[in-house]
């Protein structure tokens, strides 16, 4: 299957992918990608906002980042009113990451009402990359809300990366040694700039942040900064995207940075508001340029990958 960048794509069954807002983890010779499942009509939420009930988390893995293989849904919507995972909540952003310390996989999300008040983090966790995942708790990190969040690990130190103050500031949250809760460490990184859909990765000593504004399921103007430290402010400095709609980061909003053969990606998520089970996908090549090699550079490719995968 050609999957084309801005489009819809579809796995091995020929079937559209569902994992909008999510990650690709590469765990031994296997890639796993983990998003939100769309896959039903839009709905209007009690504040009037467009969402899809809350059906799961896909995972799709593949052994070449082309063809994606569905593995089903690694956390599932209940249908008792009373669980916490109830159709009616809004859960977001899937990211997981594999702890050596406990062997297991652990997955964060992006936990809400639908009215976005609650604003909390979901951690659950399994043996196995494909699931089922367990819910362990949902919480407030170091009591402050969350809403779009990333997770970064630096070395073998893990790092929630979240907006919030209702969007205002972004937060960096360090994790504890087995990646299921908070230290209680936090630092503010991007203040008052209310940036959202964060993504990070370091490259030569250098951390750089990608975010989105906070304009809902419409297109923005990305921005990148960077920062020799990772736990202090981070500098705002561009937009990394050029050429026809740079300024709407190509019609895409950013879910996660992604490393290849030491190649840095970002995947971004093409929302179509008025059936957000159509979103599209692309996963485009980060350039980091300038003698210090301090600046990046994206630009369009209809091919994921660049064409390179
Ligand atoms: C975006 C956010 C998405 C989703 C959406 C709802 O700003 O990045 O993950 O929450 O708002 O309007």
């Amino acid at each position: 299957m050609i999957n084309k960048n801005g489009k819809q794509w579809f796995d091995t069954n020929g079937n559209p992918i569902q994992a909008h807002g999510g990650m690709i983890l590469k765990h031994d010779i296997r890639y796993y990608w983990y998003g939100e499942n769309k896959n039903a009509n839009n709905t209007i939420s009690s504040i009037g906002g467009r969402k899809v009930d809350f059906i799961g988390i896909s995972c799709y893995s593949s052994n070449n980042l082309k063809d994606w293989c569905y593995e089903g849904l690694v956390l599932e919507a209940s249908n008792d009113r009373s669980d916490s995972l109830y159709k009616d909540k809004i859960i977001e952003r899937p990211k997981v990451i594999f702890s050596e310390k406990t062997k297991e996989f652990v997955l964060w999300f992006h936990y809400d009402y639908d009215d976005y008040l609650y604003a909390a983090c979901g951690v659950a966790t399994s043996k196995s990359p494909t699931g089922p995942f367990k819910v362990q708790k949902i919480f407030k990190p170091n009591r402050k809300d969350s809403r779009d969040f990333t997770i970064f690990k630096d070395a073998e130190k893990a790092y929630l990366i979240h907006s919030s103050d209702f969007n205002k500031t972004t937060y960096i949250s360090e994790l504890n040694e087995t990646y299921t809760d908070v230290t209680g460490l936090y630092t503010k990184a991007l203040v008052d700039q209310e940036r959202e859909a964060p993504t990070m990765f370091k490259n030569q000593n250098m951390y750089f942040m990608i975010t989105s504004g906070t304009t809902g399921w419409d297109a923005n103007a990305a921005l990148y900064s960077r920062s020799p430290f990772l736990f202090s402010p981070h500098k705002l400095i561009d937009n990394p995207c050029e050429g026809p709609n740079y300024r709407q980061t190509f019609y895409g909003q950013p879910s996660y940075v992604l490393e290849v053969e030491e190649q840095f990606y970002l995947m971004l998520d093409h929302w179509v508001p008025e059936n957000l089970q159509k979103s599209g996908y692309s996963i485009l090549p980060i350039d980091i340029i300038g003698n210090k090699k301090r600046d990046l550079r994206i630009n369009w490719t209809d091919s994921p990958f660049g064409g390179k995968y």
